[in-house]
C-alpha cells in the first residue's frame, strides 16, 4: 500500500513528467498529507541526513565537546539537527511536565512559568484545567524555541515513594490516563510535540538504569500501560519516551513486546519513539526492537550512543534494514509534519509572564486538596484575629520538585540550597510567592506572625497566644531518589508542639505525593498543596481565607504506614551503583486503593477524597445499557451557602468479584455549582474498565454478569449504587473496534 502511495503521490507532484525522483523539497507541499509528506522526505534524504534525524545530541552546553551544537537552546535538553538541504526542522527538545526547565541551572538560568507539578493537576480531577495548563507550558515551550516539550508523565504511583510521584498523574489507570491525556492536548494545541514518558513500569527511582521490573503481562495492560494507552488515545501524544529500567528482563528502549507488539502494534502508535537520556544500549537491539531516536549523546561523562557513526555499519553489513531506519524516520518526520510543528516553525519570542503565572496560580487553585475541615476551622476569613505561622519557608515562598522537570521561575529561588554544590537532582527550588504575604493580604484586619519552628518551645508559647496556628510542613522529592514517607527534618515535632499548644492548628503540605501524619488527629485542619507552582503562595493564602473553595481531590491513597503497601521500601535500596537486580510486581495490577481495599487496609485519606467549604448532595444515579456501552447519570446539587465544585466519582465492580481490586474508577464528572444550583452528569463507561485481559484471544473481555455501579466520594465511601446486568463483550488491544472472532 505504503509502495503505491509513495509512488502516486511522486507523480501527481511531478505532473505527467517522466518517473524521476520528486523535487527535494516536493515534501514541503501543505495540500498532501502528514503521510504523504513523510513519505517523500524518507525518499529525498541520504542514508546519513536519515541518522543524523534519528540522533538526539544533549542540548545543554555542558555535553561533551564534540556533540555541542551552537544551535542547541543553551541549557536544553536535546538538539537534533534538521536538514538544511531539504529544508528539514532542527528538533530544539525541553522538559518538562510544569514548564520550561532548566538543565545544570548554571546561572543564568532560563526563568519561566512553573505550572503546578502534575499530581496536583491531576487533582483537578478536570481535564479542562489540565489542557488550560499544558496550553501555558506548551506557549512557553514555543516562546522559548522548542518543538519538542518531554513532558507528559503518566507512570502510576505505584510505590509511594517513587521521587518523581509529583510529575505524574497518580494511582489510578483512568484518572491519570485521562488527566495526562488532557495535559497533552494542552501542550500541543501550541503545534509542538510532547513526549509521554516513562514507558513503561518506571515506578520507582531506586537504580532506574538497573532494575529490572517483573511483571505479569496482562496485570501490566490493566495497570501502567493502561494509563499510556488511555493517554495516548486522549492526547495523542507524536512522542514516546522509552524508560530506563528493563521490564521482564529487556531494556524498555530495546523491548520488543512493548514497543513493537502493543505500543505499535496493538494500539497502532504512528508517533516516534525516542529513548531517555542515555536509555539506549544496543545499535541493533535498539534499532530492531523499537526505539526510533536516541538522544541525550553527548551527555555525562562517558561518550555512549549507539546510532552516531554506528548506526550505518549495521545498515551497510545487513543488520538493520534499510526500511527499519526508514520507518523510524519517518516517524519523526510524520510527528513533526502533523503536529504543526514544520509548518508553523518555532521561535523565541515574547511571553507574558503575569499572565502566565495567574494562570499558574487558578491552576493550584483547583488541585488543593483540603483533607481535613474539623469545626469548619477553615477558612480562615471573618474568624481568626491573631494566626500563627510556622515552618516551610511560608514566609518567603513554595517549594517545588527536582530534577529534570526543574523550572526556575522569575525572580530565582526564595531559599538557597545549602547542598546544591551537590549536584543533580539538586539545586532545591523554593518559588518566590509567600503563602504568609498571601495571608496578610487576604486578612487585613488579622495580626499574622512567622516564625520558622526551629525552636519548638517557642514555637509553642507562639501558637498558645494565637487562636490559630498554622504549620506548613514540606517534603521535597526528585528525579532520581526515592523517599521515605516520613516529613523530613523532623517536621513532626514541630506540628506536635503546636498542636499540643493550640488546638487550632492546621497544617499545610508541600510535599510530591504522599507522607505520614503521626499528628493527623490532633489537628483540625489538613491541606495538602503538592508543588503549587510559580504563584503557589497566593493559591494557598487564597484557599485558606476561603477566596477560593477548595475542589481537589486525590489521586493518589495515603497510606497509614509504608508496610500497607507491597513494598514498604523500593527494591535494590542500598545495592551499589550499576548492580541490576529484579523487582517482582506481585502486586500486579492491584495498585493503590485497589490493593489497600482487597487487603481491607483502610487508608489515612483515600484516593478521591477531598472536602469543600459548602456541601453536595449526589443523587438520581442510574445505569444502564446504551448499545454495547454502560451508561450511568447522575445529579450534584450545591447544598451549601458558597459556590463549589465537587467531583462525583464512578466505580464499577463485577458482583461476583474477582478483579485486581474490589471495585475500579469508571468514570467521573466534576461540577461548579452556585450555592443550591444542580447539574446532572452522564458518563459512558470505557469497556476496557470493565473488562479483563485475555492473553489468549489477545483482547479485552468483559464478562456477561450483574456490575455494582457506585456513586462516591473516595474510594473507600459506600456512597449509593445501582446493579446492571451487563452482555458479554470483547474488544480488541487497541481501540475500540470489534474482536475479530478467532
Ligand atoms: C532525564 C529524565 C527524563 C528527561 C530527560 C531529559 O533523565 O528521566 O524525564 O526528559 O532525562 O532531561
Amino acid at each position: 500500500m505504503r509502495g503505491w502511495l509513495m509512488t502516486s503521490v511522486a507523480l501527481a507532484t511531478m505532473g505527467s513528467a517522466a518517473m524521476a525522483a520528486p523535487a527535494p523539497t516536493a515534501w514541503q507541499n501543505r495540500a498532501l498529507t502528514a503521510d504523504q509528506r513523510a513519505d517523500l522526505l524518507v525518499q529525498a534524504m541520504t542514508e546519513d541526513e536519515k541518522i543524523t534525524v534519528v540522533t538526539g545530541l544533549f542540548g545543554s552546553q555542558f555535553a561533551l565537546p564534540a556533540y555541542r551544537r551552537a544551535e542547541a537552546r543553551p541549557q536544553s535538553a536535546g538538539y537534533v539537527p534538521g536538514i538544511p538541504r531539504l529544508g528539514f526542522t532542527p528538533q530544539w527538545q525541553s522538559d518538562a511536565g510544569s514548564g520550561v526547565a532548566t538543565q545544570g541551572a548554571a546561572p543564568p538560568a532560563l526563568e519561566r512559568t512553573a505550572l503546578p507539578s502534575g499530581i496536583l493537576t491531576a487533582s483537578t480531577w478536570d481535564p479542562a484545567a489540565a489542557t488550560a495548563a499544558g496550553a501555558v507550558v506548551g506557549a512557553e515551550a514555543r516562546a522559548s524555541g522548542f518543538n519538542e516539550q518531554l513532558a507528559g508523565g503518566v507512570d502510576l504511583d505505584r510505590d509511594p515513594g517513587n521521587g518523581r510521584n509529583f510529575e505524574y498523574g497518580g494511582e489510578d489507570p483512568w484518572l491519570a490516563g485521562t488527566m495526562v491525556g488532557a495535559f497533552i492536548k494542552g501542550i500541543q494545541s501550541n503545534a509542538i510535540i510532547t513526549t509521554i514518558k516513562h514507558y513503561a513500569m518506571n515506578d520507582q527511582e531506586t537504580g532506574r538504569n538497573f532494575v529490572d521490573v517483573k511483571v505479569d503481562q496482562a496485570a501490566a495492560r490493566t495497570s501502567d500501560l493502561l494509563a499510556f494507552q488511555i493517554a495516548i488515545e486522549q492526547g495523542n501524544p507524536w512522542s514516546v519516551m522509552c524508560s530506563y529500567n528493563l521490564v521482564n528482563g529487556q531494556h524498555a528502549c530495546q523491548n520488543d513486546w512493548l514497543l513493537n507488539k502493543v505500543l505499535k502494534g496493538d494500539w497502532g502508535y504512528q508517533g516516534f519513539v525516542m529513548s531517555d537520556w542515555g536509555a539506549q544500549h544496543d545499535t541493533v537491539a535498539d534499532a530492531l526492537g523499537g526505539l526510533d531516536q536516541e538522544t541525550g549523546v553527548g551527555l555525562g561523562k562517558t561518550d555512549y550512543h549507539v546510532w552516531l557513526e554506528k548506526l550505518k555499519a549495521a545498515i551497510a553489513d545487513g543488520r538493520v534494514p534499510k526500511a527499519v531506519l526508514d520507518d523510524k524516520v519517518r516517524r519523526i518526520a510524520r510527528a513533526l509534519i502533523a503536529s504543526g510543528a514544520v509548518d508553523s516553525p518555532v521561535a523565541p519570542g515574547p511571553i507574558d509572564f503575569a499572565a502566565h503565572a495567574l494562570a499558574s496560580q487558578h491552576a493550584a487553585e483547583a488541585g488543593i486538596v483540603l483533607l481535613k475541615n474539623q469545626g469548619d476551622i477553615l477558612p480562615l476569613a471573618g474568624r481568626a484575629k491573631t494566626i500563627a505561622v510556622f515552618g516551610g519557608h511560608a514566609d518567603v515562598g513554595v517549594l517545588s520538585g527536582g530534577g529534570s522537570a526543574q523550572v526556575y521561575s522569575p525572580g530565582g529561588t526564595a531559599v538557597p540550597d545549602p547542598d546544591a554544590a551537590q549536584g543533580f537532582p539538586h539545586p532545591i527550588v523554593y518559588y518566590k510567592s509567600s503563602p504568609v504575604d498571601g495571608l496578610k493580604a487576604g486578612l487585613p484586619d488579622a495580626a499574622i506572625h512567622y516564625s520558622d519552628g526551629a525552636d519548638r518551645a517557642a514555637a509553642a508559647a507562639a501558637a498558645k497566644k494565637a487562636d490559630v496556628a498554622i504549620v506548613f510542613v514540606t517534603q521535597w522529592t526528585a528525579e532520581s531518589r526515592d523517599f521515605p514517607l516520613t516529613l523530613p527534618d523532623d517536621q513532626d515535632s514541630l506540628v506536635a508542639a503546636v498542636a499540643a499548644a493550640n488546638p487550632n492548628t492546621i497544617v499545610v503540605l508541600e510535599t510530591g505525593a504522599a507522607v505520614t501524619m503521626p499528628w493527623a488527629g490532633k489537628v483540625k485542619g489538613i491541606v495538602e498543596a503538592w508543588y503549587p507552582g510559580t504563584n503557589g503562595g497566593q493559591a494557598i493564602a487564597r484557599v485558606l481565607t476561603g477566596a477560593v473553595n477548595p475542589s481537589g481531590h486525590l489521586p493518589i491513597s495515603f497510606p497509614q504506614k509504608p508496610e500497607d503497601y507491597p513494598r514498604a521500601k523500593p527494591a535494590g535500596l542500598g545495592l551499589p551503583e550499576g548492580q541490576g537486580f529484579p523487582v517482582t510486581l506481585t502486586e500486579g495490577a492491584s495498585v493503590g486503593y485497589k490493593w489497600l481495599g482487597k487487603n481491607n487496609t483502610a487508608p489515612l485519606f483515600a484516593f478521591g477524597h477531598g472536602l469543600s467549604y459548602t456541601s453536595f448532595a449526589k443523587t438520581g444515579l442510574t445505569a444502564n445499557v446504551a448499545g454495547q456501552d454502560l451508561r450511568v447519570s447522575f445529579r450534584i446539587r450545591n447544598t451549601g451557602r458558597v459556590a463549589g465544585a465537587e467531583v462525583g466519582q464512578i466505580y464499577v465492580a463485577p458482583v461476583p468479584g474477582g478483579w485486581e481490586g474490589p471495585k475500579r474508577l469508571g468514570g467521573y464528572g466534576k461540577a461548579m455549582l452556585a450555592a443550591g444550583a444542580e447539574q446532572t452528569v452522564t458518563l459512558t463507561i470505557d469497556p476496557r474498565l470493565l473488562a479483563t485481559w485475555d492473553e489468549g484471544r489477545h483482547g479485552w473481555h468483559v464478562t456477561a454478569g450483574q456490575y455494582r455501579v457506585t456513586l462516591a466520594s473516595s474510594a473507600v465511601d459506600a456512597g449509593s449504587s445501582v446493579t446492571v446486568t451487563l452482555p458479554e463483550r470483547w474488544l480488541p488491544a487497541g481501540r475500540g473496534a470489534a474482536l475479530a472472532s478467532r
